[in-house]
Order: structure tokens, then C-alpha cells, then sequence
């Protein structure tokens, strides 16, 4: 009788901490966990007793945030070893997250009530990733069924055609509404891809060498006033808006095969200054903030140089500066530390990301793949290294195909539908971001941990001073790993190949 309640306490605790993946193989070491509308895996986080570790683990061998406790040593493994200095810190936090655009609503939509919970649940509940950063299009995007604005009416100045679409009430709105009840600190980032066309040079809402009409400076800013203070009067306030995604895609042939407006320094610069800022600080909004750039981190620092160079009072109207990730390849990461140092009060996010894109990238959506996973843990592992605040992901859920998107531009995500058997796929991109925005919130700070050539590695403390340490094992042979903390102890921990460990204890 003891034994029998002994083994339904543990029993129950155990469903409690955790619901295992339930994997689906798509050859190789290629791995989905699935999720259905009773069932999706997930990990509810436990914080040690004083003098142990937990460590939580996954690899492209199948785990996917398994945990162990373990204890502080006194001895040291043979192999590498990494210093910790609580004392030496460094950027503090702003969050993870990912896109809210029509696809990804669409997508969302195309499933039972009881899966979409599920979805929504793996990305902002405690017991799944506890995204609190939302990225939200300002109308459309390629991930749209169409190209569209919210006023598509010819010259109509005085904005009296502006309105939601269907997009905004049925595929952004409620999801945006469900993820913030689930997650309270949610803050969303709005981003416009182009004005209407009719406020262009060229008429179109993409194409070559497409700018705003200077003579609608001041309707444009008005137009995304209009948005910000539409989306607040339906509870969702916009924490941040950009000055708009990619302004140097108008100026790339390549690339303007869907919607986007050019921008370069010396036009965006006049414009914050004398329109967008002053229109947001006049309007019932005035508390969102202006993010800089949203576009390639080779942009920096000249294009903010630039900025400032134009007229120092961009200063004020400037709260952070955004990036993108495509092409991090080709560009230094010390880029970052260079517009760190010439702009130490605005901070960086990295606003977007995506694998699948590179039209060597085929299939789009690669079930399973960890080398895609491992590409998101080596850019976040390096961005936060570097200055960045956050990160946040591109669509939040794509189907198959990994679209829809009206220009043919499909690209992968960390969660696929398959609509037709009412499931989703939590891809190893998703237990990636996962192994950071679980375990680091908002207003943690980075801390010094010495660096070494054989593991990538970070280490936080959080406002409630947890110390998370998170470590990626690239290589194909195990490596023996001694962290150093001169408070606790060593934290001895044998990494294996290709694996992300998420280490947390109590300071
Ligand atoms: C949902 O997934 C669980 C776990 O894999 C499985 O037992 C159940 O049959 C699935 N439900 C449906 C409707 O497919
Ligand atoms: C790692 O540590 C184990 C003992 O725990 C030892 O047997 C092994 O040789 C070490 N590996 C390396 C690469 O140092
Ligand atoms: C614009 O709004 C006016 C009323 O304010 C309406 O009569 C007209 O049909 C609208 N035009 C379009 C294209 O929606
Ligand atoms: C808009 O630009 C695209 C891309 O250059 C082009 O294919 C399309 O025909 C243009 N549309 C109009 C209405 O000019
Ligand atoms: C903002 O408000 C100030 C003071 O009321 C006014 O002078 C200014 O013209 C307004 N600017 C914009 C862009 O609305
Ligand atoms: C914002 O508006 C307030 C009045 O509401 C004004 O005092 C302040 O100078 C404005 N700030 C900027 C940066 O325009
Ligand atoms: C925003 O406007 C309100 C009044 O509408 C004012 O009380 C508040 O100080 C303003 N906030 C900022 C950041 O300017
Ligand atoms: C920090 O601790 C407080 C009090 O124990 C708790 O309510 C809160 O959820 C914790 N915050 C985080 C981010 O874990
Ligand atoms: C790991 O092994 C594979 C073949 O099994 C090889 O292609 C790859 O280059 C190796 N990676 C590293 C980092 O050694």
C-alpha cells in the first residue's frame, strides 16, 4: 500500500515536471516530437536544491530537454575547462520569440481548437519555450496569402480607408490575445514591410528602387500610429515598432520580389525625426519605442553612423537597434561589438531569422533537421556573446510546404502543421530557442565565462538569481567539461557530441 502511493506521488510528479516527446523519425538522426490535440511534450522547470545542478540536454541523437541532477565537486575532470565570474557582467536581456504573420496564423487556424492550445501553449506556457518577444507585421508580408496594405485606397490622404483586414482579425489578432493570456510579459514588436503603394515612387508595394513620397512623410507615420493605436484599443499593446523590415531590400534586383520599401540614412533619419517620432510621442502610444535598422547586421555600425552623422537628434527618438541574421556568414560578429561601443545606451535584438531561405536550401522545410537546430544554437550562442538582447525567430508555424506565401519565398520553422491529421512538429529549431528562452527572462544579464575553442558557451543570471549556463558540444567525439563557479563549486559534465546543455543551479 506504502509502495503503491510511493509510486503514484512519483508518477504524478513525474507527469507534472515533464511529458516526453513522442518522436517521429524522418531518417538519419532527423527527429520531429509530435503533437496532437491531447498530447504535445513538455517540461516544467525545476530549480535544484543548494549544492546541486540540473542539467537539461538535448542532441541530435533524439533527447530533447532531458534533465539530471547532479552536485558540485571538488575535483576537476580532465578536459576543458570554462571560469565563471558573477561579478563581471555584461547586456541585460530583453527576451525570445517569434513572428505572428498571417502564415503563421493561417497555419494556426488550420487546426482544432484543442491542438491550437496545444501550439500555443509549447511556445508561450511555462511548461514549452515562455517566449515573451512577438514580432507582428504591419499588414502584409511575403507570408501572406496576397500582397496588401491597411489602405490600399488610391490617394486617400486623410486615411479615412485605413482598416484591419481579415488577416488582422482572424490570424493575428486572437493568437496575439491567446499567447499574451498565456504568457503576461509578452511584448510585441510591430514592423511595416512597405507603405501603401500609392505613397511610392514607383506605385507598387515591391520593386527595384521603391521609396516613400516625401510628400507622404507625415500620412505614412500617421498610418502606423493608426495600427499601433487600433491593436491597443483591442488589448494588445506594441512594446516596440521599427522604422521598417529590410529597408535595403529595394536595392538588391534579387530581392524585391515581394513587399518592401527602401530606406537609406539619410531619408529614414529626417523622417523619425520630424514625423514618425513626434506622431508616436503625440498619440496615445507614446510609450512604444523605435527600433532602428531591422535589417542584415552588415548594415553596422555605418548605417546608424550614418544616421547620426545626418542629425545627432535621432538620439532621442532611438530606443535599440534591430538585426537580422541572413548573411551572418560573410560578416564579423564584431560588428556588433562596434555599434556596441559607439552607441552603448541602444541595444541590439536580432528581430529575424529563418532556415530554408538560401535558394540552395531545398527541400524549404527539412523535417527533423538538427543541422538546422545547430544553426539556430551557434547564432544565439554568438549574438549573446556579442551585445544582443534577444532573439526572435521568424513565422512561428509554417505548413509543409513551408509557406503558404504569395511570392514563393518558403522557408522552414520551428513548428510545421500537417493540418490534414490535425498535428503539429516541434522540430530540433524549436527545443533550440527552447534551450535559451526557457530558462533566461526577461532582465536576466549575461555574465563573464571564459571562452574556450572545443564547446560554445554563455552563462546568465537571472533577475531571481538562477545561474543558467548553456553549452554546445559541435564536434563528433564527447568533450569532458569543468566549469568553474569560485562560490559553488565545479560543475563537471561530460557533453556529447553534437548536444546543448541548459545548466541551472541557485547562486
Ligand atoms: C495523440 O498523441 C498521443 C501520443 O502520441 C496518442 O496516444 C494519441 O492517440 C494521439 N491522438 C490522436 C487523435 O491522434
Ligand atoms: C572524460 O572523463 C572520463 C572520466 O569521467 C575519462 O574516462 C575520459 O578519458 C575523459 N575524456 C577526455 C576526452 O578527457
Ligand atoms: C472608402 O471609404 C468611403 C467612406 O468613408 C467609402 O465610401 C468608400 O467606398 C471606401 N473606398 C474603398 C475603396 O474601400
Ligand atoms: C511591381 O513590381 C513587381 C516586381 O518588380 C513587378 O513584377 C510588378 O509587375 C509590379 N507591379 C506593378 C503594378 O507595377
Ligand atoms: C506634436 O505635438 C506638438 C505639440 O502639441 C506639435 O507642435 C507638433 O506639431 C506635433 N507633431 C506631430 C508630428 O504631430
Ligand atoms: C513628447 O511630447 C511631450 C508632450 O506630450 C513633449 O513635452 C516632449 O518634448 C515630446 N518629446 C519628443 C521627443 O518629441
Ligand atoms: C504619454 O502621454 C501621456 C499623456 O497622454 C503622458 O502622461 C506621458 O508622460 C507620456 N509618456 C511619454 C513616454 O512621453
Ligand atoms: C521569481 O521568484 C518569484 C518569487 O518566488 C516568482 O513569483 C517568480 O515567478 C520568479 N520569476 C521567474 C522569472 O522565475
Ligand atoms: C563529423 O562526422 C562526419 C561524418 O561522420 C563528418 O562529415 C563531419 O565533418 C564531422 N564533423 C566534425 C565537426 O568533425
Amino acid at each position: 500500500m506504502a509502495e503503491i502511493s510511493f509510486l503514484i506521488i512519483l508518477y504524478t510528479s513525474i507527469i507534472i515536471s515533464a511529458e516526453h516527446c513522442v518522436p517521429r523519425n524522418f531518417g538519419d538522426d532527423s527527429n520531429v516530437c509530435v503533437c496532437n490535440a491531447t498530447y504535445c511534450d513538455s517540461v516544467i522547470l525545476q530549480l535544484p536544491h543548494d549544492g546541486q545542478f540540473r542539467i537539461y540536454e538535448s542532441s541530435k541523437s533524439g533527447q530533447r530537454l532531458q534533465s539530471r541532477l547532479d552536485h558540485f565537486d571538488t575535483m576537476m575532470e580532465n578536459g576543458i575547462k570554462l571560469y565563471l565570474q558573477l561579478e563581471k557582467k555584461y547586456q541585460a536581456i530583453h527576451g525570445f520569440g517569434g513572428a505572428f504573420t498571417d502564415s503563421a496564423g493561417i497555419n494556426i487556424e488550420s487546426l482544432s481548437d484543442s491542438t491550437q492550445e496545444k501550439l500555443l501553449q509549447s511556445y508561450f506556457s511555462e511548461g514549452g519555450s515562455r517566449y515573451n518577444l512577438g514580432r507582428v507585421p504591419v499588414g502584409g508580408t511575403d507570408f501572406s496569402t496576397r500582397p496588401y496594405t491597411l489602405d490600399d485606397t488610391p490617394e486617400d490622404i486623410s486615411l479615412k480607408n485605413f482598416s484591419l483586414t481579415k488577416d488582422d482579425t482572424d490570424y493575428k489578432i486572437p493568437f496575439m490575445k491567446r499567447a499574451l493570456e498565456i504568457n503576461n510579459e509578452l511584448n510585441f514588436i510591430a514592423a511595416s514591410w512597405t507603405a501603401p503603394a500609392w505613397m511610392k515612387t514607383n506605385n507598387n508595394y515591391t520593386g527595384f528602387l521603391g521609396f516613400l513620397k516625401k510628400q507622404y512623410y507625415q500620412t505614412y507615420a500617421e498610418y502606423l500610429v493608426k495600427f499601433l493605436e487600433i491593436y491597443k484599443s483591442r488589448g494588445l499593446k506594441i512594446w516596440a515598432i521599427s522604422t521598417g523590415n529590410e529597408p535595403a531590400n529595394a536595392f538588391v534586383p534579387e530581392l524585391v520580389k515581394f513587399n518592401d520599401m527602401g530606406w537609406t540614412p539619410n531619408t529614414v533619419t529626417p523622417w523619425v525625426i520630424n514625423n514618425l517620432g513626434p506622431t508616436i510621442n503625440n498619440s496615445t502610444s507614446n510609450e512604444t519605442i523605435i527600433l532602428a535598422l531591422d535589417d542584415q547586421r552588415f548594415d553596422l555600425p555605418w548605417y546608424i553612423q550614418a544616421m547620426y552623422e545626418y542629425s545627432n537628434e535621432i538620439d532621442k527618438y532611438i530606443a535599440g537597434i534591430a538585426t537580422h541574421w541572413y548573411m551572418d556568414n560573410y560578416f564579423s560578429i564584431d560588428l556588433y561589438d562596434r555599434t556596441h561601443s559607439a552607441f552603448p545606451n541602444k541595444f541590439l535584438l536580432m528581430t529575424e531569422a529563418c532556415t530554408g531561405s538560401a535558394s540552395w536550401d531545398i527541400p524549404k522545410v527539412r523535417l527533423g533537421s538538427w543541422q538546422r537546430g545547430e544553426r539556430y544554437i551557434t547564432s544565439i550562442i554568438d549574438d549573446l556573446n556579442h551585445w544582443v538582447t534577444g532573439w526572435v525567430d521568424w513565422n512561428l508555424v509554417l505548413n509543409e510546404e513551408g509557406g503558404p506565401n504569395w511570392a514563393g519565398n518558403f522557408v522552414d520553422s520551428p513548428i510545421i502543421v500537417n493540418s490534414k491529421e490535425d498535428e503539429f512538429y516541434k522540430q530540433p529549431m524549436y527545443y533550440a530557442i527552447a534551450h535559451f528562452s526557457k530558462f533566461i527572462p526577461r532582465g536576466s544579464t549575461r555574465i563573464d565565462l571564459s571562452s574556450h575553442i572545443d564547446i560554445r558557451s554563455v552563462a546568465f543570471i537571472t533577475p531571481n538569481n538562477t545561474i543558467v549556463i548553456v553549452l554546445y558540444n559541435m564536434d563528433n567525439q564527447s568533450k569532458n567539461v569543468t566549469i568553474v563557479d569560485p562560490n559553488k563549486g565545479n560543475i563537471n559534465s561530460k557533453v556529447s557530441q553534437q548536444t546543448i546543455q541548459t545548466i541551472i543551479y541557485r547562486k
